[in-house]
C-alpha cells in the first residue's frame, strides 16, 4: 500500500508523547492501560517514534524513555494564546510541503489559513533548492494570506516578512543578539541561517491576490543533526541551549507576521526602511549575486523603493537586483 503523503496528526502519537514527556520509562503494558489501546497498537506508535526518527531509549523489563523532551505542536494550544484572532490553523503530523498544501487548499479565497507540520517529505527553499525537514524538531509553517492588492504591488513582501521572522526570534531569544538579514530574505544569527523564507504568489482572482508565505525556522535542531543541510546552519536551541515548545514560538510567529502584513497593506515597504537599515546584513558589503546564470560583484547599498537589492558596481554605476542569490565576497 502507498504511503499517504498528508497525516493529520495522530492523536495517539500526541498522547504517548505527553506521557513520555516526564522523561521517565514507562512500559508497553502501562502505556496500553493510559492511552485504552492494545499492545500491538502501542508496538505500532513506538515503530512511527522510530520512523520518524524521535530519539528514546527501550529497555527489556522498563519500556521507553525519551531522550529529549519533545512536545508536539498544537493548533489548540496556539489559537488560545493568540485569542480572538479569525484564523484557522491546521497541524498535520506529514506532508510533502506546508505551502504545496495550502496551494491546494479549496478554502474561501478571504480567510487566512495556517498550515504546521511536524515534518515535510518534499520541503521546499528558495531557488528550487530543498529544505530539510526532519519530524517534532524545528516549524514548518505556511500562511496563505489574501491581499487587496494587484501582484506588482507586492514587490518587497518577501523583506517585510523577513522583518517579521526577525522581530519574532528577537523577542524569544532577546535583544542582546541581534538578528541580521541576508537579501532578500535569509534570517542571520552569528553569520548562520537560523529561517528560511518561500513565498509563492497565487494567480489573483476577484480582486484578490493570494499569497503563500512559508517560513522554516530551526528550532531544536543540534550538531547531530546537520546531515542534508549545505550552508552554515543555527538554530535557536544552538544558540540558547534552550529546549523549545515550538507552540510559543507559532503564536508570536503568527500575531508579529499578521501585523507586519497588516502595515505593509496599509503603508506598503517604505514603512519598514529603518527596520531593513538596522538589520541589512549585506550593507556596505562586497557582495557576489548570481542573478539568473549571470555572476555581478558590487558594494550593496541596501534596498530600493521595490525592495530590490542595489549593488555599486566597480565602474561606479548602481544596479538593482529583483532577485538571486547573495554571497559575501572573500577579502
Ligand atoms: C529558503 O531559505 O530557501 C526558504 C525555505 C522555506 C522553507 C519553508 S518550511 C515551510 C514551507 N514549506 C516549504 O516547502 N517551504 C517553506
Amino acid at each position: 500500500m502507498k504511503a499517504k503523503t498528508t497525516l493529520v496528526l495522530n492523536q495517539n502519537l500526541v498522547k504517548l508523547l505527553r506521557l513520555l514527556q516526564d522523561g521517565q520509562y514507562h512500559d508497553g503494558t502501562s502505556i496500553g492501560k493510559t492511552l485504552n489501546i492494545t499492545r500491538g497498537g502501542v508496538w505500532k506508535l513506538i515503530k512511527k517514534l522510530e520512523q520518524y526518527q524521535v530519539a528514546f531509549t527501550s529497555m527489556k523489563g522498563k519500556g521507553y524513555q525519551l531522550n529529549e523532551p519533545l512536545i508536539l505542536l498544537d493548533g489548540e494550544k496556539i489559537q488560545n494564546s493568540l485569542g480572538k484572532i479569525p484564523l484557522k490553523i491546521e497541524v498535520l503530523e506529514k506532508v510533502d510541503s506546508t505551502n504545496q498544501y495550502l496551494k491546494l487548499s479549496q478554502a474561501p479565497i478571504e480567510e487566512v489559513r495556517v498550515c504546521l507540520s511536524e515534518m515535510q517529505t518534499k520541503g521546499r527553499g528558495r531557488l528550487n533548492r530543498s529544505w530539510y525537514s526532519p519530524f517534532g524538531k524545528n516549524i514548518y509553517f505556511s500562511m496563505r494570506y489574501p491581499f487587496q492588492k494587484d501582484l506588482s504591488e507586492l514587490s518587497g513582501l518577501s523583506l517585510v516578512v523577513a522583518l517579521s521572522v526577525a522581530h519574532t526570534l528577537n523577542t524569544i531569544i532577546g535583544f542582546q543578539e541581534k538578528i541580521k538579514l541576508k537579501w532578500p530574505n535569509d534570517v542571520i544569527v552569528q553569520g548562520e541561517k537560523m529561517a528560511g523564507i518561500l513565498i509563492e504568489i497565487q494567480a489573483e482572482s476577484n480582486g484578490f491576490s493570494q499569497v503563500v508565505i512559508g517560513i522554516g525556522i530551526n528550532v531544536n535542531e543540534t550538531d547531530a543533526d546537520q546531515n542534508n543541510i549545505t550552508q552554515p546552519w543555527s538554530s535557536l536551541k544552538k544558540i540558547t541551549g534552550i529546549n523549545y515548545d515550538r507552540n510559543g514560538i507559532c503564536a508570536e510567529l503568527i500575531s508579529k507576521l499578521l501585523s507586519y502584513l497588516q502595515r505593509f497593506s496599509v503603508s506598503g515597504l517604505s514603512d519598514f526602511n529603518t527596520e531593513w537599515q538596522e538589520r541589512d546584513l549585506l550593507f556596505g558589503k562586497a557582495v557576489e549575486l548570481m542573478s539568473g546564470n549571470q555572476p555581478y560583484s558590487g558594494i550593496a547599498q541596501g534596498i530600493d523603493a521595490q525592495g530590490h537589492l542595489v549593488l555599486k558596481l566597480a565602474d561606479g554605476s548602481l544596479k538593482g537586483f529583483s532577485s538571486g542569490d547573495t554571497s559575501l565576497r572573500k577579502q
